[in-house]
C-alpha cells in the first residue's frame, strides 16, 4: 500500500491539519505492520482488535474528525486478552462492535451527511460503512439511502472530470472561495473528487489505533471514494463529480474571483466555469470580451502577411509586436490553452487601405492586400480602413490592364500655382471624349490626303516637288530620317505642350512622345497615292523615303507594343477571360493590336528576309550583295546622275522589260518602286544590260515591296485597334489636354513631311 493519492492527502490535511498530522506521523510508526492480515473475525466476545475495523471514508476524513472519533473511543476499552487464572497477562485495546452499533446512531451521521452527500459516491461510501457497523440500510431518514443501493455510472448526473484540469483554472479562481458555501476552492474540489478505484492514503493494515497519550481513537488511514462503486470501472487516475462541484461552488457574476476583461485569467476563469460546470453560472453576456483565439485574437503562428509585405512601413510591421498578447486557445474540452496572439481589433484599428503604398496599391498585390485586409479586418466593428470601391480594388480595375504606371490627368497641384507657361494655353478642365481622341487620330490620317489632294488640283504639288527634288538629292535615307524626326518632333512638341500644361506637370515627355510613336499613320495610304499618279509623276523615292521614316518609327514605337505583350503575357491577360471585366473590351482590342503588331512586324521582317536571300543567291551579283543602304548610296552618290539614271531606267523599262510580256502592272506603286531601286544598277554600265537574273531580283523586290506594303496596312490596323482599346480602357486617365492643338501640331507636321519626302 502507498500514498497513491498525495491529492486527496493533501486535501484533508487542509481539512484537518492535526489529525491527519497524527496520521502521517503513527503511519510511519507503525510501517512495521504492513503483513497483518484484516481478521475482523478476530472476535472477541463481541470485541474486536481496531485495526480490524473498515477504514474511515473519505467524506468524514475530510471533515472534522472528533465525533465520529469520540463515538469509536466510546466503545474502546481496555480488555484482557490473555489470562493466567485470574491474572491477567496481556491486556488490549478492544472496540465493542455492538456499541459501535448504537453509538453510530442517525444523529451521530446527521452531522456529516450535508458535506457527505454533496457527492453520490461520497455518500454511497459512508452508507457502505455505517451499514456495516450497525447493519442499517438508511443513514439518517428510513429511505434516505435508497438510490444508493444500486449505483451506476448514471448515478453521476453531470458526469466527471479528471482532477489535473484545476491546472488549467487560473490561480485567481483556484485561490478564491464559493459564493455560496465560503468554503476555499480546493476544498470543494477535495469534497467532490473520487480515484478510479478505492485507495487508501495512510496504513492501511492498521487503519484504526487507540492512541494512549491522546486517549482517543486516531484514524491512521482512510479509504478513498473509488469510482467502483457504480460496478463500472475507469481509467486510473483521480476525478470529481462535476454535479458535486458545480452545486458547491458557484461564483458571484458581479464579484468575479478574476478580476478584468483585459485579464487573460479572468477569459481562464469564465472558460473554465464553462467547460466544468455550463454557462447557467455565468451572466448572459458573459463571452463578449473574452481573449479566444476564435476571431478576436489570431495566433502568432496561423499569421500571415500579404504580399507587398516588403512595402510595409515598419509602424505597420511592428503591428503584430505591439498589439501581442496571450489569449485562449479553446482546446477540445472547451479549457484554455494559452496562445501567445495578434489582438485583431488593436491591429486593424491601425491599419487602413493607405497604410502600406508601394506595389500595396498595385494590381496583383493590390488585390492580394485588399482581400487580407478584408479578411482580417472587414469584420471588426467601427473598422472603417477601406475605401469605399474596396471591391473594385479587389478585382481586376481598367488601370491594372495598362502595362505602364504613368497616366495624363491633371492634379490638384495647379490649383495653387496657377502659373501658365505657355501663355495663352489654359487647362482643360474635362477630358476629351474618347471618340474625339480616336477622332483626332483619324484627322491625322485624314488631313495629308485631303492636302494632297488639293495641292495637286492647284499644282502646288508639282511645284513643291520640283524644289524639294533638286534641293535634297541625297535620296530616301536621310528623307527618310527627316521624315521620322520631324514626326517624333511633332510628338515631343505635343508632350511638351501638354506637360506645361497646368495641372499636367507630371506627365512624362519621352514616354508619351514614344507612346505616340505608335499611333497609326497614313504612311501606305501615301505610298499608294504616290502608286496613283501618273508614271511619269510618280516618285519612288518619295515612296521609299516614307516607308523608310514608317520603319524608324515603328521600330521606336516596338517599346510600348512589346511591353504590352509581355504584360499581357505576365498577367495571363491573353488567356484569361478579359470580356468580364469592367472595360474588358477595350483592354482585349488593345492587347490584341499589340500581338498583331508584334505578329505582324515578326512576319513581314522574316519574309523579307528570306526574299533577300533568296535574290542575293540567284543574282550572285558582287553589287547586290551590298546592303540595301549601301547600293542606294552607290545609285545616288553622284548627284548630277540621278535624274539621268531615273530616265535611263525608264527608257530601259520601256525598251526591254515591256516586250518580255510579263504583264506586270505599273500601276502598282511598290512593285515599280522596287523596279526602279532594282534597276538604277543597271545605268552603270556602258551598256543597259537586263538579263536573266536581273527580270529575278525585280520579282524579288516585287515581292519584298509588296510585302512590305502590306504589313504596312496590317500594322495601320493593329495600332488603330490597340489606340482604339488603349483609348477606352484608359479613358480618363489619358486626357492630353488641348487636343485640337495637339492635332493641328501633327498634322502640320505631317504636311510638311510629307512635302519633304514627295
Ligand atoms: C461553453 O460550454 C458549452 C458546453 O460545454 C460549449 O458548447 C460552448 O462551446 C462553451 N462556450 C465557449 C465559449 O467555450
Ligand atoms: C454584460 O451585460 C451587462 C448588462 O446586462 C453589462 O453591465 C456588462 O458590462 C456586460 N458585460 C460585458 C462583458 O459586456
Ligand atoms: C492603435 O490605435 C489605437 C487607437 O485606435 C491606439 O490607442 C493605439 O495606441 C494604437 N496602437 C499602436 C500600436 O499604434
Ligand atoms: C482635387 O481636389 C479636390 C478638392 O479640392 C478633390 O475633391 C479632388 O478629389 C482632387 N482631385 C485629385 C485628382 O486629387
Amino acid at each position: 500500500m502507498k500514498i497513491s493519492s498525495t491529492f486527496l492527502v493533501l486535501l484533508a490535511a487542509a481539512v484537518c491539519r492535526i489529525a491527519a498530522r497524527e496520521v502521517l506521523h503513527t503511519a510511519s510508526v507503525n510501517s512495521d505492520g504492513g503483513d497483518r492480515i484484516l481478521t475482523p473475525q478476530n472476535n472477541r466476545g463481541g470485541w474486536v482488535n481496531p485495526e480490524d475495523l473498515t477504514p474511515m471514508p473519505q467524506c468524514i476524513a475530510q471533515q472534522d474528525q472528533s465525533t465520529w472519533l469520540s463515538t469509536m473511543t466510546k466503545c474502546t476499552g481496555k480488555r484482557c486478552t490473555s489470562h493466567f487464572g485470574v491474572i491477567c497477562t496481556h491486556h488490549q485495546w478492544l472496540t465493542q462492535l455492538s456499541c459501535l452499533s448504537t453509538g453510530f446512531s442517525p444523529d451521530v451521521i446527521k452531522g456529516y451527511l450535508p458535506y457527505c452527500s454533496r457527492s453520490v459516491l461520497a455518500k454511497a461510501q459512508l452508507y457502505r460503512w455505517v451499514r456495516s457497523i450497525t447493519g442499517r440500510t438508511w443513514l439518517v431518514d428510513v429511505g434516505d439511502a435508497n438510490e444508493l443501493q444500486n449505483l451506476s455510472p448514471a448515478s453521476l448526473a453531470e458526469g466527471y472530470a479528471a482532477a489535473n484540469v484545476i491546472y488549467k483554472a487560473p490561480t485567481c479562481l483556484t485561490g478564491s472561495v464559493s459564493a455560496l458555501l465560503m468554503e476555499p476552492f480546493q476544498h470543494v474540489m477535495a469534497s467532490c473528487s473520487f480515484t478510479s478505484t478505492t485507495r487508501h492514503t495512510g496504513n492501511a493494515a492498521r487503519p484504526w489505533e487507540y492512541s494512549g497519550s491522546l486517549r482517543s481513537m486516531v484514524s491512521l488511514d482512510f479509504e478513498t471514494v473509488g469510482y467502483d462503486l457504480t460496478g463500472h470501472s475507469v481509467g486510473y487516475g483521480d476525478y470529481f463529480d462535476k454535479e458535486c462541484f458545480c452545486g458547491a461552488f458557484t461564483i458571484d457574476p458581479k464579484r468575479e474571483p478574476c478580476s478584468g476583461p483585459g485579464q487573460i485569467d479572468w477569459t481562464k476563469e469564465r472558460l473554465w466555469i464553462n467547460a466544468t460546470c455550463g454557462s447557467t453560472s455565468l451572466p448572459d453576456n458573459w463571452t463578449d470580451l473574452l481573449k479566444t483565439t476564435e476571431f478576436a485574437y489570431i495566433p502568432i503562428e496561423d499569421w500571415h502577411w500579404p504580399t507587398c509585405v516588403t512595402d510595409m512601413p515598419k509602424q505597420v510591421t511592428g503591428l503584430t509586436d505591439k498589439c501581442a498578447t496571450d489569449a485562449c486557445e479553446i482546446d477540445s474540452s472547451g479549457y484554455c490553452k494559452v496562445k501567445r496572439a495578434v489582438d485583431r481589433a488593436c491591429f486593424c484599428h491601425n491599419i487602413s487601405y493607405d497604410s502600406c503604398g508601394g506595389s500595396c496599391h498595385i494590381f496583383e498585390t493590390r488585390i492580394d492586400y485588399v482581400k487580407w485586409l478584408h479578411g482580417l479586418c472587414g469584420s471588426v466593428q467601427d473598422w472603417h480602413g477601406l475605401p469605399d470601391n474596396w471591391r473594385q480594388l479587389a478585382a481586376l480595375t481598367p488601370r491594372d490592364m495598362i502595362p505602364w504606371r504613368w497616366t495624363i490627368k491633371p492634379s490638384n497641384k495647379s490649383d495653387t500655382a496657377p502659373i501658365t507657361r505657355l501663355g495663352p494655353i489654359e487647362a482643360t478642365e474635362k477630358c476629351a471624349s474618347n471618340e474625339w481622341k480616336l477622332g483626332s487620330f483619324a484627322l491625322v490620317n485624314i488631313a495629308p490626303f485631303l492636302a494632297a489632294f488639293l495641292s495637286r488640283r492647284t499644282g502646288i504639288y508639282r511645284i513643291a516637288r520640283g524644289f524639294l527634288w533638286h534641293s535634297h538629292p541625297e535620296g530616301w535615307i536621310s528623307t527618310g530620317i527627316l521624315i521620322a524626326a520631324l514626326q517624333l518632333l511633332a510628338n515631343w512638341f505635343n508632350a511638351f505642350l501638354v506637360q506645361n500644361t497646368p495641372g499636367y506637370e507630371d506627365v512624362p515627355v519621352i514616354q508619351l512622345m514614344f507612346l505616340w510613336c505608335s499611333m497609326p499613320r497614313p504612311a501606305w495610304l501615301l505610298v499608294l497615292l504616290i502608286g496613283l499618279q501618273p508614271f511619269e509623276a510618280m516618285n519612288f523615292s518619295a515612296a521609299t523615303s516614307f516607308l523608310f521614316a514608317e520603319m524608324i518609327l515603328q521600330f521606336l514605337s516596338s517599346y510600348y507594343m512589346i511591353l504590352t505583350v509581355d504584360y499581357g503575357r505576365e498577367h495571363n491577360f491573353y488567356l484569361g477571360d478579359m470580356e468580364s471585366l469592367e472595360r474588358g473590351g477595350s483592354a482585349k482590342n488593345m492587347y490584341t493590336g499589340a500581338l498583331m503588331w508584334l505578329i505582324i512586324i515578326s512576319v513581314a521582317f522574316l519574309l523579307s528576309m528570306q526574299t533577300i536571300r533568296m535574290k542575293d543567291r540567284l543574282t550572285g551579283s558582287g553589287n547586290l550583295d551590298l546592303p540595301k543602304w549601301q547600293r542606294s548610296k552607290q545609285t545616288t552618290s553622284n548627284v548630277a546622275e540621278w535624274p539621268t539614271a531615273q530616265s535611263n531606267e525608264h527608257r530601259t523599262r520601256a525598251g526591254y522589260e515591256l516586250p518580255h510580256g510579263k504583264g506586270k502592272s505599273r500601276a502598282s506603286a511598290e512593285t515599280s518602286l522596287m523596279r526602279s531601286e532594282g534597276g538604277n544598277y543597271t545605268v552603270y554600265g556602258t551598256l543597259p544590260v537586263q538579263n536573266q537574273s536581273d527580270s529575278v531580283s525585280q520579282k524579288a523586290f516585287a515581292k519584298l515591296h509588296a510585302v512590305t506594303a502590306l504589313s504596312m496596312l496590317l500594322l495601320w490596323i493593329a495600332q488603330w485597334l490597340f489606340w482604339d482599346g488603349f483609348i477606352g480602357l484608359s479613358s480618363e486617365d489619358f486626357c492630353p489636354p488641348n487636343l485640337g492643338i495637339i492635332t493641328a501640331v501633327w498634322i502640320a507636321f505631317l504636311l510638311v513631311g510629307a512635302t519633304i519626302g514627295a
